[in-house]
């Protein structure tokens, strides 16, 4: 068990980072209360704090490309990602560009153009499935790389091969729960982050996973935790190979 606060970042990144980054590898990244909720009023604001922000900032440096669901965009108010100057600066040194692609993962494209998700330099990616709405997918290809993978339904599988082949094999998957629960059926999840708020958030909110209840469960291997001085706990958990 580490100190978090005891940790500089390049401390932090070395805790992070892969060993090999041309090997493709999905990282899910997430915050609960101690009962398990994965919002409060909507939102996983409440849920963060100092400490958290400055791990999901350097997990998000480490990314090629950012992977959520339509409706963590929604409800989160996504806006283009635009990581910190040191961020950027230490990306620029490693050969990467200065922020990840952002990939939006939807069945129903009941995303505007005008989102402000979709008003930057860098497009974002829109991945659906064939049977989305024909007239919501050539508005959205207005304001986005559209990549239909699928037939009734995307294909996540085909995802990360198409993301891999695109040049990002470092996925990190920021949500949402429904998200999260299709790539655990899909078996695609190869890391957890967890980070464990200090607080009790009572009845209410669903799990950081959601979908349709599944018989299969995946084993992961904690590789490392770390606690902070305002009480939370950073865990990371691999999948053993
Ligand atoms: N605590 C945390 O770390 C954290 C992280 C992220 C989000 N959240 C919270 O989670 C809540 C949102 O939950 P959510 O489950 O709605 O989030 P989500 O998984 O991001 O969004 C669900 C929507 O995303 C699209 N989607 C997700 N998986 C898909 C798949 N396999 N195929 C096609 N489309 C897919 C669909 O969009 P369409 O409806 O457009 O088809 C679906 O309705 C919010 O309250 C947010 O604050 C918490």
């Amino acid at each position: 068990m580490q100190q978090l606060d005891e940790l500089s970042d390049d401390d932090l990144i070395g805790v992070y980072r892969v060993e090999d980054r041309s090997v493709p590898h999905l990282r899910a990244n997430f915050v609960s209360s101690l009962d398990g909720a994965v919002e409060i009023d909507g939102q996983s604001k409440a849920l963060s704090s100092d400490s958290d922000s400055r791990v999901f900032s350097m997990i998000r440096r480490l990314a090629d490309v950012v992977l959520v669901g339509a409706g963590t965009i929604r409800d989160e108010g996504y806006r283009p990602l635009r990581l910190s100057a040191a961020s950027r600066s230490w990306r620029t040194a490693q050969g990467l560009p200065e922020n990840p692609t952002l990939a939006i993962v939807s069945s129903r494209l009941e995303l505007s153009p005008v989102n402000p998700v979709f008003q930057s330099a860098e497009r974002p990616i829109v991945i659906t499935h064939e049977a989305s709405p024909p007239d919501r997918r050539e508005a959205l290809a207005e304001v986005a790389d559209l990549v239909v993978l699928g037939a009734a339904e995307v294909d996540l599988t085909a995802v990360l091969q198409e993301l891999a082949g695109r040049g990002m094999p470092q996925i990190l998957c920021e949500g949402g729960p429904h998200l999260l629960g299709a790539l655990t059926i899909a078996d695609l999840v190869d890391e957890l982050c967890l980070a464990l708020a200090p607080l009790l958030a009572g009845p209410g909110s669903g799990r950081i996973t959601a979908g349709l209840p599944t018989t299969l469960t995946r084993q992961l291997k904690l590789a490392t935790l770390l606690t902070a001085s305002d009480d939370y706990l950073f865990f990371r958990y691999l999948r053993e190979s």
